[in-house]
């Protein structure tokens, strides 16, 4: 039996990063990928930035031990805590993170207001810092940290995110925003109700298919074209629990591995 080529390694605090996942698995279907879902941790967004970077480091090297050729870190809160570090820590590695997609929003804004919807951690940090450096000239940013969201996503509590969202998504309505940056992974499964809250006029912004071409460029001529790439799913919380996860958000019944980091 020929080995198996090297896989991409796609983690997140919990079921966000599948938003990427989805993505990638649709512009590269010949690649190999490992779902890390670090549900024992989740949520990453309210912990201290330390505590994410240090923890990210260690998924990372679960990853790469995996023979991950190429590891995406599917979670704004783990890439505003670690990415720099990580790839100082693993130089030989490729790593593509997420940071708040202020730049097409700013771009395509015809009001020049914008809504950044995030984690308190992503807001933390320099990286959020220099997003907006770089791409918010001129044009005003308005930035909404929600604690619970992503857990509710996590508990498939959609019912509860909406009535959440209609006290969080206040002021961004009130400022008049119409470009609102989706911050964090987890709220992509949010869309519906997130524009059901701020209505038409306001565009989401989702990076998900962006980060996937950037996979694609990274790899290059190394991706796998002409054979249908396998997923293999691991989590530190419950397999089953994941497992129902990817049944009620995809349709899909995948074997779930556990994975024990200590
Ligand atoms: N999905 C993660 C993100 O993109 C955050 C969820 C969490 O707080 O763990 O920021």
């Amino acid at each position: 039996m020929e080995p198996a080529p090297p896989a991409i390694g796609v983690f997140d605090s919990g079921i966000g990063g599948l938003s990427i996942l989805r993505e990638i698995q649709a512009q590269l279907p010949g690649e190999d990928l490992i779902y890390f879902a670090d549900q024992a941790w989740v949520p990453y967004g309210s912990r201290p930035l330390e505590q994410v970077r240090e923890r990210a480091v260690t998924v990372a090297a679960d990853l790469i031990r995996r023979g991950a050729k190429l590891v995406v870190v599917a979670c704004n809160s783990a890439s505003a805590a670690a990415l720099h570090h990580l790839r100082q820590v693993y130089p030989e590695v490729p790593f593509v993170g997420m940071e708040p997609a202020v730049k097409p929003a700013a771009e395509h804004s015809d009001r020049g207001v914008v809504g950044v919807l995030a984690t308190a951690a992503t807001f933390q940090g320099e990286l959020y810092a220099s997003v907006l450096d770089r791409h918010a000239n001129g044009v005003e940013v308005h930035e909404v940290a929600a604690a619970e969201l992503a857990m509710l996503v996590e508990d498939g509590r959609f019912t509860d995110a909406k009535e959440a969202l209609r006290g969080l998504l206040q002021p961004l309505i009130a400022a008049g925003i119409d470009r609102l940056v989706l911050g964090c992974t987890h709220y992509s499964f949010l869309s519906d109700e997130i524009r059901a809250v701020m209505g038409p006029e306001v565009e989401l912004v989702d990076p998900s298919a962006a980060v996937a071409r950037q996979v694609g460029r990274v790899l290059a001529a190394k991706t796998q074209p002409g054979r249908n790439g396998q997923i293999a799913y691991l989590t530190t919380g419950d397999p089953a629990r994941l497992g129902s996860q990817l049944a009620a958000l995809f349709g899909i019944d995948a074997i779930v591995q556990p994975v024990e980091l200590g």
